[in-house]
């Protein structure tokens, strides 16, 4: 039930911090390790590649995780869409790991690859928020997100729960590998840092709105650009923007913009940029500069230790590994309002369905 939120987005949106504390209950034990089944475990000791295979936001997910389980487990990850996997499977390495991401369990693009991938014996993991769906059911194991029903059609909620369910799993194939990386990195204390920078982030709703109404009002299209994982979340903040309010949103590789973007940029056109990491800002605040001096009507979302004056939106600093969780809450907050004053419904937007259940 949506109670006396107006709409389930925005009462999904502000579960998030929640979220992520049941996530680190239910994945830890009463000494604070983390657990994962056993033979889950096992299985992913033995492999030497791991295959995340998701669409829409569940796939921005999985790239949003693959520093993460890079960074803390030691296995190499690559991120595919189920609709092109399946009819043009990549050369596989010799002990591949199947990871479908799917907040319904039931997306029939993704379960055409996990009933091939289930034909050729490779071991498989379901990260889903229903227990009983059918790819939980198929593959070989299940994580549960613990996310509670999601209803909206744009995905919020689960987005950031397979971030932090990836993230469990990587700290426990990790710690079991005894990876430096992964027996300094805290889960419980991180994990609730960062739920309780998403909580000074939703907190920001008024000021939100009010940037969805400067930059996007009346707009036709708009850019949201970043670099790595700041590249991850345009991608997934710029999908949501698309499919709730109908602007031509698209988010990029901010470095790819002078080849070939830059010439959709126009007097006014909504340029958002995403800044976390040090290395890279300096580089992503030029590409600002460069459309704005064609005109573009910029806008920064910046990590409070990267931060400049005039920066729009500041980030709390969180764990570099979990900086996905709290940069993304601007961009779910600019599309719900960006919507709502443009007159559509938040949790039905035409075309789509909550679960596409046809490939
Ligand atoms: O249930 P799934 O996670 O498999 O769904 C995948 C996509 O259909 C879904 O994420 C879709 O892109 C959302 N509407 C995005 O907000």
């Amino acid at each position: 039930e949506k109670g006396t939120y107006p709409y389930y987005m925005l009462k999904e949106i502000d579960e998030q911090p929640a979220t992520m504390r049941r996530i680190i209950s239910e994945y830890t034990d009463e000494t604070g390790t983390v657990v994962i089944e056993e033979p889950l475990l096992q299985s992913l000791l033995t492999s030497d590649r791991i295959y995340i295979v998701a669409c829409g936001t569940s796939n921005n997910a999985g790239w949003a995780s693959k520093q993460i389980i890079e960074g803390l487990a030691n296995i190499p990850v690559e991120i595919h869409l189920s609709s092109e996997f399946g009819y043009n499977m990549p050369l596989l390495s010799e002990k591949p790991f199947f990871i479908y991401l799917t907040q319904s369990g039931e997306t029939a693009d993704s379960r055409q690859v996990l009933v091939k991938t289930n034909k050729l014996g490779y071991p498989s993991l379901t990260v889903t928020n229903v227990a009983s769906s059918t790819l939980s059911r198929e593959a070989s194991y299940t994580m549960l997100l613990h996310a509670g029903p999601e209803i909206a059609v744009a995905s919020t909620k689960a987005y950031t729960a397979q971030i932090a369910a990836l993230t469990v799993l990587a700290k426990a194939v990790g710690e079991a590998k005894n990876i430096p990386a992964a027996e300094e990195f805290d889960l419980t204390k991180e994990l609730g840092i960062a739920a309780n920078a998403m909580d000074i982030m939703i907190a920001e709703k008024t000021m939100i709105e009010g940037i969805a109404e400067e930059y996007l009002a009346t707009t036709r299209n708009a850019f949201y650009i970043g670099r790595s994982e700041d590249y991850y979340v345009s991608m997934e903040v710029a999908l949501k923007l698309k499919e709730i309010s109908y602007i031509q949103a698209e988010g990029f590789a901010a470095g790819e913009l002078k080849h070939g973007t830059i010439a959709l940029v126009e007097e006014g056109t909504p340029v958002i940029g995403i800044i976390t990491e040090a290395v890279t800002a300096p580089h992503t605040r030029g590409n600002l500069r460069e459309v704005e001096s064609r005109g573009a009507h910029t806008l920064v979302i910046a990590s409070e230790e990267l931060s400049k004056k005039g920066d729009q939106i500041i980030l709390p600093i969180v764990h570099q590994f979990l900086r996905p969780l709290v940069s993304v809450i601007p961009g779910q907050l600019i599309a719900y309002y960006a919507t709502l004053l443009r007159g559509y419904d938040v949790d039905k937007p035409r075309n789509l369905a909550k679960s596409v259940t046809v490939e």
